[in-house]
């Protein structure tokens, strides 16, 4: 079999789908990949060089920041105001919008991104991952919040790479879902996974359980019909890693709203928006606490957070019967 990889593969679905495309997108996302393949090289090395362990600050979320969060973050943010096409950036490391460029030499896309999602288990050598999500403004758009900020639904591309035993990437741009493997030999991501779609069915219940008390009855009562109902339970707690099994085996996420986090834990624009994206594409549902589309949710600022509920559509459905 030829070995596709994934900027031929970007290249092949612009001329199916916008053969007008100005090679500003496959521009980033070079760029995007080699963000990848930089921190990958780090994780992969982090216990023989000093990148382990906290930096001893707290982010605007208030956790606490560890060496490769913060290495990510500055790989991230320097690759992506030096290639030239992104005009704005969120990171869940940054606290405010950051504006790249000036109005007229500036590019065409925004780009949000969690730099290193999973931090936790980081020191654990346990998966981690970096997840994106990709917009495009017109050339006059003012990059004002409101312009910037808009719902998942209308996002041109997103994706993540997961550090695992190997490194991964899967992206849409909104026509199917693809993944990449990266080749070490030859250094580049090589299609592993044609056109993903997610089992409509699956055996995998995945939630922080210990959370259980500070549910909702609804929440409590449909995590019990799946504990009890002959699934098997599993969870990283990497959102990442989470989300990569249950898109190749199928399943159910659940990260409900609970007594702490009265509006849920997860981030919308950096880690909600970008995977309800990818799931959506593989024929799955993402849904918020209400049981409404994460892509239908309109921002309130950068870091806005969300419940988040995914996975194959029937296990989802059954999720969300109890609250009928
Ligand atoms: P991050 O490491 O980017 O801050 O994200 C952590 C998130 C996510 O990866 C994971 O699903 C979730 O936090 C785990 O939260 P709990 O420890 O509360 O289960
Ligand atoms: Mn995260
Ligand atoms: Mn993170």
């Amino acid at each position: 079999m030829a070995e596709i990889s994934v900027i031929e593969h970007i290249h092949s679905m612009q001329l199916k789908w916008s053969p007008t495309a100005t090679g500003q997108f496959t521009s980033l996302l070079h760029d995007l990949i080699l963000s990848a393949k930089i921190i990958s090289r780090s994780v992969t090395k982090a216990g023989l060089v000093d990148i382990l362990g906290g930096t001893g600050n707290i982010n605007v979320q208030g956790e606490q920041v560890q060496k490769l969060d913060d290495f990510a973050n500055s790989v991230m943010i320097y690759r992506m105001k030096n290639c030239g096409v992104v005009c704005a950036l969120g990171s869940e490391e940054e606290e405010e919008l950051v504006v790249v460029g000036s109005p007229k030499e500036r590019g065409n896309y925004v780009i949000f991104f969690d730099p290193l999602d999973g931090s936790s288990n980081i020191d654990a050598n346990v998966s981690i991952g970096t997840i994106f999500s990709i917009y495009r403004v017109e050339d006059d758009t003012e990059l004002t919040k409101e312009n910037v900020l808009r719902k998942g639904a209308e996002q041109a591309a997103a994706g993540y790479f997961l550090y695992g035993p190997s490194t991964i990437m899967v992206y849409s741009t909104g026509h199917g879902v693809y993944g990449f493997t990266l080749d070490p030999s030859v250094g580049e991501f090589l299609l592993s996974h044609d056109n993903i779609k997610i089992p409509e069915n699956g055996k995998y219940f995945s939630a922080n359980l210990a959370n259980y008390g500070k549910w909702s009855e609804q929440d409590q009562k449909a995590a019990d019909s799946f504990v009890q109902g002959g699934y098997s339970l599993r969870y990283v707690g990497s959102l990442v890693a989470d989300f990569h099994r249950t898109l190749l085996y199928g399943g159910i996420f659940s990260y409900p709203a609970d007594s702490k986090n009265a509006k849920g834990k997860l981030r919308l624009l950096y880690e909600a928006n970008p995977l309800s994206f990818l799931m959506e594409q593989a024929g799955g549902l993402a849904l918020n606490g209400s049981g409404d589309r994460v892509l239908e949710i309109v921002p309130e600022h950068i870091h806005t957070r969300t419940a988040f509920l995914f996975g194959s559509k029937n296990d989802v459905e059954k999720y969300r019967s109890v609250f009928e």
